[in-house]
């Protein structure tokens, strides 16, 4: 290459470093609009992408006026279909917080119905519009909605595990709070390791590795972080559940992906990817702590040394999670 294009070629991949286009597709739901909020605060997103069936350029035209630099384009489907698309090139970091959220009495298996087929189109966009973007899927079950995505990926051979992740940093919030309220110190002080998944169960907060290890036998804590979600859906009684916490998390992950692709070393978050720490036991998909990296995902961290009661919850995730995996994987391959 002569000298000048080297040049050229170094200015260029500076610059496109730089540029962050972030897309939401759903951003004009519960979580949606405050999540767009927030990355529109965000000084690494230069680009803000905000897709939805209905109401993409209403929430847009909206969040544009805040006074930050990036800009914000709102898109929703047009009668050629192409507004998905428009919406996705280029992007660097894609959240899917699409789909129907639970009701009282529900489950987040419950919703799998309906969030299965939302997620597996969103995928397929994603796959044809933006194969390398990082793609953090919020939309519930996390469990199986992942997976499907994986399917889907891996479908139009574009698959790249360091790049697909389930959002579960909502868990480790929620953990850190719920401490803080018991112990009296700052949340933000308490790092709570939570593996696993991200329904009931199979959440599993391992508060032995916390400066608090005597919380590991707190039960009804443990239970807490475990049914969080289900604490919103009943307070907001048919409306929904958790919007605006989510929110906060899903900006955090998306903000530490952006710090990661920035060259920021040493960024770690806990999050839903497949990993290799309990393959052995035919389970594809795990959350735990990440190192992320300019790729994605850097390094997958060990689950470290449990004790003999959360050694007991691991056994009680690894099957409901086993089966929330299969039960995504299946439905693609009857539902392509
Ligand atoms: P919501 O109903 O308020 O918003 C969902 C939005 O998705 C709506 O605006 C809807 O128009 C849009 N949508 C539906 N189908 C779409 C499609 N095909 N393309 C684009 N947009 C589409 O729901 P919410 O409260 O924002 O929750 C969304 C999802 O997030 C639910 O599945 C919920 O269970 C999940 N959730 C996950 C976590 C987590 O920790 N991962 C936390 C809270 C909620
Ligand atoms: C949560 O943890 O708040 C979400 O997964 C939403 C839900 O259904 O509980």
């Amino acid at each position: 290459m002569f000298a000048a294009s080297r040049i050229q070629a170094r200015a260029f991949s500076a610059s496109a470093r730089q540029l962050s286009k972030v897309t939401v597709l759903g951003a004009a739901g519960g979580i949606g609009q405050p999540l767009s909020l927030l990355l529109k605060m965000n000084p690494r997103v230069t680009e803000l992408s905000l897709y939805d069936i209905r109401q993409g350029p209403g929430v847009a035209a909206d969040v544009s006026h805040v006074n930050t630099k990036s800009t914000v384009k709102g898109y929703q489907p047009d009668d050629t279909g192409a507004g998905l698309g428009e919406a996705l090139k280029g992007s660097e970091v894609v959240l899917i917080p699409a789909g129907v959220p639970r009701k009282p009495g529900m489950t987040r298996d419950d919703l799998f119905n309906t969030n299965a087929s939302i997620v597996r189109d969103l995928a397929k966009a994603c796959a044809e519009h933006c194969p390398e973007a990082n793609l953090l899927i919020i939309s519930n079950p996390v469990n199986s909605t992942v997976p499907i995505c994986r399917e889907v990926f891996k479908a139009r051979g574009v698959y790249n595990p360091k790049r697909l992740f389930g959002v579960t940093t909502l868990d480790v919030v929620r953990a850190s709070r719920f401490v803080s309220e018991i112990k009296g110190t700052d949340p933000t002080e308490e790092k709570i390791t939570v593996v696993g998944g991200h329904s009931g169960v199979t959440i599993v907060p391992l508060f032995s590795q916390s400066k608090h290890p005597d919380l590991s036998s707190n039960a009804e804590l443990v239970k807490r972080v475990q049914f969080g979600g289900d604490e919103v859906v009943k307070a907001k009684d048919g409306a929904g559940s958790a919007t605006l916490s989510m929110a906060m998390a899903g900006a955090r992950m998306a903000d530490s992906v952006l710090r990661a692709i920035g060259g920021e070393k040493g960024v770690v978050e806990p999050t839903f990817v497949e990993s290799p720490l309990y393959k052995d036991q035919g389970i594809d998909f795990f959350s735990s702590k990440v190192e992320l990296g300019p790729s994605g995902v850097e390094k997958i961290l060990p689950v470290g040394e449990l004790d003999a009661n959360e050694t007991q919850l691991l056994e009680a995730c690894v099957g409901d999670l086993k089966k929330n995996i299969e039960k995504g994987v299946a439905f693609l391959a009857s539902n392509p």
